[in-house]
């Protein structure tokens, strides 16, 4: 047995209450299959349903104008005839109420792929340097961020959209330093 797998037995034997998922656990063999099931029970438990932009969208409170800023530039669509016009467009992908889509796509991180994404598994190279649209719930906790984390802190991850995107194919980049400065009407 692989030595994870000796400690991960030895944890779940001393640390585990008697749920279903843990019994099932400890019962028999640790695989990486049952590692693989208890990990997706565990992050089913995880929840946001409250935070403030769910308030918001209840109607319970009220953005703050910096806030609003951020929901329209978030939410408006990039527009190359009317820059001025123009939204950050993360909503194309980042969208509802959870802000994925459930689709792999290529957000412009790399020119070439040391990672070919959802490639390697579909062995069709069009799919190269795509990756699972992540949702953005809780995103300020859960840092470092993109598939090989790469990125420290949010405000480079928005740098990144807004000056070094890679790849165009399925990306447009929209942000721009003077639309942060701008004011929108909300
Ligand atoms: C073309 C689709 C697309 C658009 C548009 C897009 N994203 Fe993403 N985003 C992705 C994908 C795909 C990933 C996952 C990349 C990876 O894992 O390497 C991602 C990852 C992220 C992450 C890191 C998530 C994590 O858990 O590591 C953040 C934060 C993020 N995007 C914010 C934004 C913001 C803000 C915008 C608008 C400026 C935006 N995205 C626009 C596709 C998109």
């Amino acid at each position: 047995m692989n030595h994870w797998k000796t400690l991960l037995q030895n944890y779940l034997k001393a640390k585990c209450t008697r749920t279903s998922s843990s019994e099932y656990l400890v019962s028999d063999e640790v695989t990486s299959e049952k590692v693989s099931l208890a990990l997706e029970q565990f992050m089913n438990s995880i929840t946001s349903t409250n935070s403030k932009y769910d308030e918001f969208l209840k109607d319970s409170t009220v953005f703050t104008a910096s806030e609003k800023r951020g929901f329209k530039l978030f939410n408006t669509e990039y527009n190359p005839f009317f820059p001025e016009l123009s939204g950050a467009d993360c909503q194309h992908c980042h969208s509802g109420l959870n802000f994925e889509n459930d689709q792999y796509m290529n957000n412009g991180l790399d020119a070439t792929f040391a990672d070919e994404g959802r490639g390697k598994a579909t062995q069709d190279p069009a799919d190269n340097g795509k990756f699972k649209v992540t949702s953005l719930r809780n995103i300020a906790l859960t840092a470092p961020y993109m598939h090989d984390g790469r990125f420290n802190t949010l405000e480079e991850v928005v740098e990144h959209y807004n000056s070094a995107i890679n790849s165009i194919i399925y990306f447009r980049s929209c942000i721009r330093a003077d639309s942060r400065e701008r004011t929108f009407s909300y």
